[in-house]
């Protein structure tokens, strides 16, 4: 059977555990090569990544294992290597790997924050500048996808570290989506929502719609041929929904040479600086904004 990444080789952080590991199994169903990345250990006391190389063989895959950190640029670079030692080339790359350190801004420790800002952001620049780069000097383009969060884009009670991390991955992906265009080098968002230990919070409810393996086909569009040459966006994925979700700026308020705070409260007044509403439908997907968890 003809996949839709056959002869593609693929590296994904934080593959041994939870959506990491279900985009492994989907990309290497459609015909990729894996380099499955987990610094954690696993059921067996053997690490997380072993696990999913297993599973991915026992499908008929290829896969090989990484137990590289990528908080550091060490690690980046080493993941890069064993794509190369291992396969030859790498042809995309999943920024997925994710910690949470929950807390109200006034109880949040230094190395709770620091934390945070290390795995998503620190990991996102170490773990792509070398296969950015590889891909850049190969000349054969890529696509990379890096992992955000609704929490990046509306917030959360007690996580600030993790949204302005996951906000920060935004910026990040723009930003190297500009400076990928003339390489054919693609580059993506996407905020899944899956039941995972991430999530183990939610209620049972919860856990039956978010199932781990709907998020997996809209990376698998992303990733491959099926989007064409879109670059530079970012796709929400979960439980049976998926929806693009874009920074917008309202048309605005031109003022005159009369412009002063009052003038502005009255523009706002008569609706013409600021949104009405938040997108129903965006709300619908994901549930309420959480204003209250302690
Ligand atoms: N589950 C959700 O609903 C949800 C929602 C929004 C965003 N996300 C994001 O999706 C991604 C995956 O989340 P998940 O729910 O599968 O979480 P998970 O905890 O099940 O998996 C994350 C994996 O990343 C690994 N990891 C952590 N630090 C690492 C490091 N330094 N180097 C290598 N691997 C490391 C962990 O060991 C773990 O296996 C994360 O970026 C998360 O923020 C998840």
């Amino acid at each position: 059977m003809v996949g839709h990444l056959d002869s593609k080789v693929a590296v994904i952080t934080g593959a041994g555990a939870g959506l990491g590991q279900s985009y492994a199994m989907a990309l290497a169903r459609e015909g990729a090569s894996i380099v499955v990345n987990d610094i954690a250990t696993g059921q067996h006391a053997s690490f997380a990544a072993d696990e999913t190389v297993q599973l991915i063989k026992d499908q008929g895959g290829n896969a090989v294992e990484s137990y590289a950190d990528i908080t550091a640029i060490a690690g980046g670079e080493s993941l890069l290597e064993t794509a190369l030692d291992r396969f030859g080339r790498v042809d995309i790359l999943v920024n997925n790997a994710g910690i949470l350190r929950d807390s109200s801004l006034v109880k949040m420790e230094e190395n709770q924050w620091d934390a945070v800002m290390q795995v998503h952001l620190k990991g996102l620049y170490s773990a792509t500048r070398p296969i950015f780069s590889w891909m850049k000097e190969s000349g054969g383009g890529g696509v990379i996808v890096n992992c955000t969060s609704t929490v990046g884009l509306r917030g959360n009670f007690g996580q600030t570290n993790y949204a302005a991390a996951k906000s920060g991955v935004i910026g990040f992906s723009s930003s190297l989506a500009l400076e990928g265009k003339k390489y054919g080098i693609r580059v993506w968002c996407l905020g899944p929502a899956a039941a995972t230990s991430m999530t183990a919070h939610m209620p049972d409810d919860y856990k039956k719609v978010f199932h781990i393996d709907r998020v997996a086909p809209a990376l698998v569009y992303m990733v491959s041929n099926l989007s064409g040459e879109q670059t530079g966006k970012t796709l929400l994925a979960g439980g049976g929904w998926v929806g693009e979700a874009r920074f917008e700026v309202h048309s605005g308020y031109v003022p005159n040479e009369n412009f002063d705070a009052q003038d502005l409260a009255r523009a706002v007044a008569e609706g013409k600086v600021m949104f009405p509403e938040r997108n129903p439908r965006f709300v619908t997907a994901y549930g309420p904004v959480n204003e209250n968890r302690e």
